[in-house]
């Protein structure tokens, strides 16, 4: 984990941040927010308007969508379907690690027997103590383990080249302790020169498991005096089935989860993953398309290796998996740490490969880039409309990214006038870092906030932004209980957030929502965590796994119970009293095609909450509608790999309704009712 990260760049600002925070608090103290109930005791029945004849904007289809970058194990040991761990040896230069010698072998890196240049080392293993009764091998315990299920197919390959070693290899998937086998194969020979070898290893009717490894050995010392033999291996690879059955494609489980969001786009590859920590280690994405043996793989911002077999491509795929659209962030010249390329001739060579990597994701096959996304299996171009210009440059101080940004802005417009560029720096940041040459068509502003500043903020914060400037991207929120993501206390709390985040992110999300004619886009981040001890450099994370099961937070309830309801059309709201400390928070959209009528309504509050709803603008309203909720006992409540489904929404019947109503809302709760109006 870069700890540098948590306490280095980011403290400063997010103190910045907390102050401005503060402010806003104080100002807020004595305005009277218009989305939020008043909770008063004394107070009678909250009162909501709905006024279903004033549509106030369009509710953005593109709203709810996925952010996502290497951190957290996201893709390698997450979503990429891949489960050897350092598959190309290249996570440690000085030993090979996650990998164990098996019987009386001896293994070591050899930087001596390259695949080629990009995987310019390999694993030898000496296999001169083999025997028939004493294997010889090397195995590898995945990602925290290796998923076992009943009856299911796997795929094994790696390289390898044998001297005075000709095989047979076996290849297996065996418990951690050696003593089950639950698939296995036969490699019959292996040449004196490099060359891929393949297997499928089917499953019987085992039982679940994860303290599994992949094992290739070999009972046969060598052909030198019948005892010694040298084999070195490059690139192993063991794949389950994988989602729509994408070859080099995606762990099932995990893309199902993000289906159920249904979401509009997808914002990649970062996040700090597309600067690197530093110009050597940014999102090359040059060396992350083609044939996986010729992606050299590199370091990850968050502390470990990416084989990069989760390129430019995969992230296109995933796209199309999900029917979602491309949100295409490219390196802008400045990097996590803080080296920065300077506008003018220095950036070029940058701005360059930004068009290049648009023409590999729109081009047709007759251009240079479009014919390589091609030869890499996808002839069709890809639809793309947004371009995101670095990340978070609001942290480079040294001013250069106004010229940065112009730069590329200049190249991208002339060359495809139709995409609109993204700003990294937004209206929250302070006047002088605002500075913008070129009018972004947007701009993206984080938002990592406690429960409470979301709930202080979500009233107002879009109310006063000018509507006539650039439209928001909000690319990167969550609500965090009490401690900051990039706080060390951090890590002693579970990966995944507790429902009373979900609450604060509820909040926000009617902010989001009321305010959509503005925020074209939005989405949550991280989105995903290895839950294993060490696999977590940043909390809180929408959903986690492990090898074997994932699940969703209560947050990812609240994202995807938006994203499913959400309508075309914004409806103007109001309540009735002063509110003097907001604990509701609500919108309300229309879905145009039925009529129906949609309020989100987050009762913060430990209490059930009676709210009494008028909706006027409609003939009527039916008595019988639809509701689904969310609620916890507690707020500190949370769902795990144990309790995965401890918090889940639930969708009722719901009777007695019409133009004037009155409802309770259950105590810490999140709802959506489905009015159904004439
Ligand atoms: O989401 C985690 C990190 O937070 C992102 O990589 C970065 O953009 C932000 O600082």
């Amino acid at each position: 984990m870069p700890t540098n990260h948590f306490s280095g760049r980011n403290l400063s600002t997010r103190l910045g941040l907390l102050l401005a925070a503060v402010n806003t608090a104080t100002i807020l103290a004595h305005a009277q927010p218009t989305n939020s109930i008043p909770t008063e005791p004394a107070n009678p029945i909250p009162t909501l308007q709905i006024k279903a004849d004033q549509v106030t904007a369009k509710v953005s289809p593109t709203l709810y969508g996925l952010m996502t970058e290497e951190i957290n194990y996201s893709y390698e040991g997450g979503l990429y379907g891949e489960l050897v761990r350092n598959r190309s040896f290249k996570a440690n230069a000085a030993s090979a690690a996650f990998w164990n010698v098996v019987g009386n072998g001896v293994i070591s890196l050899d930087t001596n027997q390259p695949l080629n240049s990009a995987l310019n080392v390999s694993l030898k293993l000496d296999t001169g103590n083999a025997s028939k009764n004493s294997a010889v091998g090397i195995a590898n315990g995945g990602y925290w383990g290796i998923p076992v299920r009943p009856n299911t197919t796997y795929h094994a390959s790696f390289y390898a080249k044998g001297k005075h070693f000709n095989g047979p290899l076996t290849v297996a998937i065996k418990s951690t302790n050696g003593e089950t086998v639950y698939a296995s194969a036969e490699v019959p020979k292996i040449s004196g020169k490099w060359q891929k070898y393949g297997v499928t290893l089917t499953t019987g009717n085992a039982a679940p498991s994860q303290d599994n490894q992949l094992v290739i050995s070999a009972t046969k010392p060598g052909t030198l005096f019948n005892k010694h033999g040298e084999v070195w291996f490059q690139q192993v690879s063991l794949f389950p089935p994988t989602f729509n059955n994408r070859a080099n494609g995606n762990r099932p489980d995990l893309m199902q989860l993000l289906a159920d969001m249904q979401p509009a786009f997808l914002r990649f590859p970062g996040g700090n993953y597309l600067e690197g920590d530093n110009l050597k280690e940014r999102f090359d994405w040059k060396k992350t398309v083609g044939p996986l043996e010729q992606r050299p793989g590199h370091r990850s911002p968050w502390g470990y290796w990416s084989t990069d077999g989760f390129g430019l491509p995969e992230f296109l795929g995933w796209c199309e998996d999900l029917n979602m659209e491309p949100v295409l962030a490219v390196f802008a010249g400045y990097t996590l740490k803080h080296d920065y390329v300077k506008p003018g001739p220095d950036l070029a060579p940058y701005v360059q490969d930004a068009l290049d990597e648009i023409e590999y994701v729109t081009g047709d096959t007759n251009t240079t880039w479009g014919a390589q996304r091609a030869r890499d299996g996808h002839p069709a171009p890809f639809k793309l409309r947004y371009v995101e210009i670095g990340n978070e440059d609001w942290f480079d101080e040294s001013g250069s990214y106004d010229g940065r940004f112009s730069q590329f802005y200049d190249a991208i417009k002339a060359k495809y006038p139709q995409l609109q560029c993204i700003s990294t720096v937004g209206n929250e940041q302070p006047e002088k870092k605002r500075v913008h040459s070129r009018k972004p068509d947007l701009l993206d502003e984080h938002y990592y906030r406690s429960v409470k500043d979301f709930e202080r903020e979500s009233p107002t914060q879009f109310e006063k932004y000018d509507r006539n400037g650039p439209k928001i991207f909000v690319g990167e929120w969550a609500a965090y209980e009490d401690i900051q993501p990039w706080n060390k206390k951090s890590e002693k709390l579970a990966p995944t957030p507790s429902f009373k985040a979900a609450l604060g992110d509820a909040a926000w999300m009617t902010a989001l929502e009321r305010n959509s004619d503005l925020i074209v886009m939005q989405c949550y981040a991280p989105l995903l965590v290895n839950v294993n001890p060490g696999g977590r450099q940043w909390r809180p994370d929408l959903i986690g796994y492990d090898a074997l099961n994932s699940f969703g937070s209560p947050s990812y309830y609240a994202q995807k119970m938006f994203s499913n309801h959400h309508g075309d059309q914004i409806l103007a709201t109001d309540s009735r009293d002063i509110p003097t400390n907001p604990k509701l928070f609500f919108d309300a959209t229309r879905d145009s095609r039925t009529g129906k009528i949609i309020l989100k309504l987050v009762n913060s509050l430990g209490t059930p909450q009676p709210v009494k709803v008028e909706i006027s603008g409609v003939a009527a309203v039916e008595a019988e509608g639809e509701a689904v909720v969310l609620k916890a006992d507690r707020p500190d409540d949370t769902n795990s790999i144990q309790e995965p489904d401890k918090i889940v929404p639930v969708t009722e019947k719901v009777d007695r309704l019409g133009t004037d109503f009155t409802r309770e809302f259950p105590p810490y709760s999140i709802t959506i009712l489905e009015l159904k109006a004439k």
